[in-house]
């Protein structure tokens, strides 16, 4: 995520004995930066349009990947962050090169997820976090669980049917407000979050009301928190469950 600090040992390794290095970043920089790791690093970048879809562009990806590997190549994809998360080609070339036969490995990376942990201070497992891609919850009927922390990703693009745009604007994210607001209050607390992808930068924390969330300037780039709503409800059935388990089994 974050160029120099969140590359992992065994990740550096892995590009530094490929034959080829595909290199999905955020940015430029980033990319120059991996070509001073491996003297054929490969953009995709070039693969995005506007007016293409963006699942298209994914297609060519993991074909530019596999021509490499059933020539015999060594290939080695970069993806910024951990390229499992809100990524489509990563699996889909490692499930396409193991059904031929090829091995294939995913190494983990330090997220955008894992950076807002840290710079929002949130851990996870206090109240419980929901992640959704912000279109699949327009498109889908979801259950949003306002006790716990709701976390956003690819806002910037929310109720995009066509993958072929990157921004839609502030129509749609009142959409999303609209939704929303059937679980949280209109003033309730959002968070608009950008980790840092350049050692020079800070990360990005602003505070708005969710009223003002069609409004706030807002890139591809932002993930955006809703923080809890609502108190944890006792489950009393539950607890009376294991309070009667607990007697029996000190009685045994
Ligand atoms: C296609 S996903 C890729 C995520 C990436 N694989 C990862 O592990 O962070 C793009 C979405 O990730 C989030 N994202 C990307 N860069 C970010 C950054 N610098 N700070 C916070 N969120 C970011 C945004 O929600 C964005 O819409």
């Amino acid at each position: 995520m974050t160029l120099g600090s969140h590359l992992t040992p065994l990740a550096r390794s892995h590009i530094e004995q490929a034959d080829v290095v595909f290199a999905g970043l955020s940015d430029g920089a980033v990319e120059m930066w991996l070509q001073r790791m491996h003297p054929d690093v490969r953009s995709l970048q070039p693969y995005y349009a506007e007016g293409k879809s963006r699942m298209q562009t994914y297609r060519q990806w993991v074909e530019l990947m596999m021509t490499e590997v059933r020539a015999g190549k060594r290939v080695c994809g970069v993806f910024y962050g951990h390229p499992g998360i809100f990524a489509w080609s990563p699996h889909k070339a490692i499930e396409v090169a193991r059904a031929e036969g090829f091995d294939a490995h995913m190494e983990p990376g330090i997220s955008a997820e894992d950076c807002l942990y840290a710079d929002l201070g949130i851990d996870p497992g206090r109240f419980g976090c929901q992640h959704f891609e912000a279109s699949q919850l327009l498109f889908y009927e979801r259950k949003i669980d306002p006790t716990g922390y709701l976390v956003l990703w690819q806002v910037g693009l929310v109720g995009d049917l066509s993958l072929k745009r990157f921004s839609t604007g502030a129509a749609y994210r009142q959409v999303l407000v609209d939704l929303l607001s059937q679980d949280y209050p209109l003033d309730h607390e959002v968070i608009i979050y950008r980790a840092a992808t350049l050692p020079i930068q800070r990360p990005e924390i602003r505070r708005i009301a969710l009223r003002e969330l069609p409004a706030a300037e807002l890139t591809t780039e932002h993930t955006v928190v809703l923080p809890p709503a609502a108190p944890l409800k006792l489950n009393l059935a539950m607890r009376e469950r294991l309070a009667a388990l607990d007697r029996e089994t000190t009685m045994a």
